[in-house]
């Protein structure tokens, strides 16, 4: 027989995804797991695990953990600041800038801190971060990660070109710091913090660049990340710089840096015409929306509801600071919101998104990226956030379906009652 000692549960209205068109409710039950294994929901305990402990947290909600496809820990210190311009622009303004301060250790450490321990306290358990071109600050950010008991991937930005001079690198030099830190992050032996490639966007690396970064993706297996087609001026410039592309992500695959054999995310995808939208799903590439940045940078609205008819990977994204907020339940509303004016404004035959496809995008479809993450279906990894919702007093009583919906557009870090990653648990309020 199996030994069950180490199957736990945890009680409570469990809701969760299993495909974007639907929520699953399941109040009042138990969410079954083995280490860091999910068994299953289930309404009563079945006989076979009768004797193994169960948290109860009673009549709260409880949500797998909420997953950041795309956000900008050394703009952190900038969120909801300078948002007055568009794209490029703010880059250099304001980004820039900042960015450059990470040279400084000091510096980075302070404000690395004050961002892994805000997000430490959301409902995200899982991100994919960018750092800046800096290793030493870049490993700074990864030790407090790892301390921190999220599941992350960092990437130390690759940039060599179109630049200020205090936030570039030469050729040679990013590539070989690229090695570097790579070798750093491997003999550290983190077990939850993971490096990821991160070409800041075509306008940053020169082809020699992305060849280079391509033999360390190869060599190193590793995942990538960068931006595509997000601001009319990018796109435009990207076509003067790669004229021999056929469209903004054929620049990324003619180096082999655009999904296939390379698992990779793709921020915004804001103005991607047929053909690129085509290059994605053929390459299985992960789309990652963005709404809060893309409206504060006037950068317009992505085209959500065809990506997920596609059957296209989607996952929401912060941006930080393009976003101003990394909380993710903001997040959703803000997709809801920009499909909603997109629809109206712009283009009626795409239906907007709905509450349960921005909740699914928010979790399963973002932690694909990571793995059977996302989700509370057997075999999934234990992700999971505890909301207590008894400070948004209601008059009625409420379907849980209704509370989970106040809880996209209503909540903040209070309503985080406990969180566990990957079957640990992080924090309980007591
Ligand atoms: N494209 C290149 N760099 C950036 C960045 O830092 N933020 C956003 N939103 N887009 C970018
Ligand atoms: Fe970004």
């Amino acid at each position: 027989m199996k030994t069950k000692q180490f199957v736990y549960g945890i009680k409570g209205n469990i809701v969760y995804s299993k495909y974007p068109e639907k929520i699953e409710i399941c109040d009042n039950s138990y969410l079954l797991y083995e280490g860091n294994k999910i068994i299953g929901v289930f309404s009563k305990i079945p006989d076979a695990y009768s004797e193994i402990q169960v948290k109860d947290y009673g009549d709260r909600l409880i949500i797998p953990g909420l997953v950041d496809l795309h956000v900008h820990a050394p703009q952190y210190a900038f969120r909801g600041l300078g948002m007055d311009l568009e794209l490029l622009d703010w880059l250099n303004t304001n980004t820039f800038p900042e960015e450059a301060k990470y040279k400084d250790t000091e510096y980075a450490e302070k404000a690395y801190r004050i961002f892994v321990d805000n997000l430490r306290k959301g409902a995200t358990t899982r991100a994919c971060i960018f750092a800046t071109i800096h290793r030493k600050s870049t490993m700074i950010l990864m030790d407090l990660l790892e301390k921190s008991g999220l599941s992350t991937m960092v990437g130390k930005v690759n940039m060599d070109r179109n630049a200020p001079d205090y936030l570039i690198e030469h050729t040679e030099e990013s590539a070989d710091e690229t090695v570097e830190w790579i070798e750093e992050v491997i003999a550290k032996k983190y077990s939850r913090t993971r490096p990821i490639l991160t070409p800041r966007f075509i306008p940053s690396c020169t082809d020699e660049l992305m060849k280079r970064l391509k033999m360390i993706q190869k060599s190193y297996q590793l995942p990538v990340q960068s931006h595509l087609s997000e601001n009319y001026e990018e796109i435009a410039w990207v076509k003067e710089l790669c004229p021999e592309s056929a469209f903004y992500g054929d620049a990324y695959d003619q180096v082999g840096l655009f999904g296939k054999d390379c698992k990779t995310l793709m921020a915004h995808c804001v103005h991607s015409d047929e053909e690129e939208v085509k290059r994605i799903k053929e390459n299985g590439v992960y789309v990652v929306h963005c709404p809060e940045s893309n409206t504060n940078l006037s950068s317009g609205v992505a085209p959500i509801r065809t990506y997920l008819d596609e059957g296209i990977h989607v996952g929401i994204g912060s941006d930080v600071a393009g976003g101003a907020t990394e909380n993710l339940f903001a997040a959703m509303t803000y997709a809801i919101q920009a499909s909603k004016l997109r629809w109206r404004l712009q283009d009626d035959s795409l239906k907007p998104l709905t509450v349960a496809e921005a909740f699914y995008i928010a979790t399963k479809g973002g932690g694909e990226f990571f793995g059977k993450v996302g989700s509370f279906e057997p075999g999934y990894e234990v992700d999971a956030v505890v909301l207590d919702d008894s400070r948004l007093l209601h008059p009625q009583e409420l379907t849980v379906q209704q509370r989970l919906e106040r809880m996209i557009y209503l909540s903040d870090d209070r309503e985080i009652y406990a969180k566990y990653v990957a079957g640990e648990k992080l924090f309980e309020r007591g």
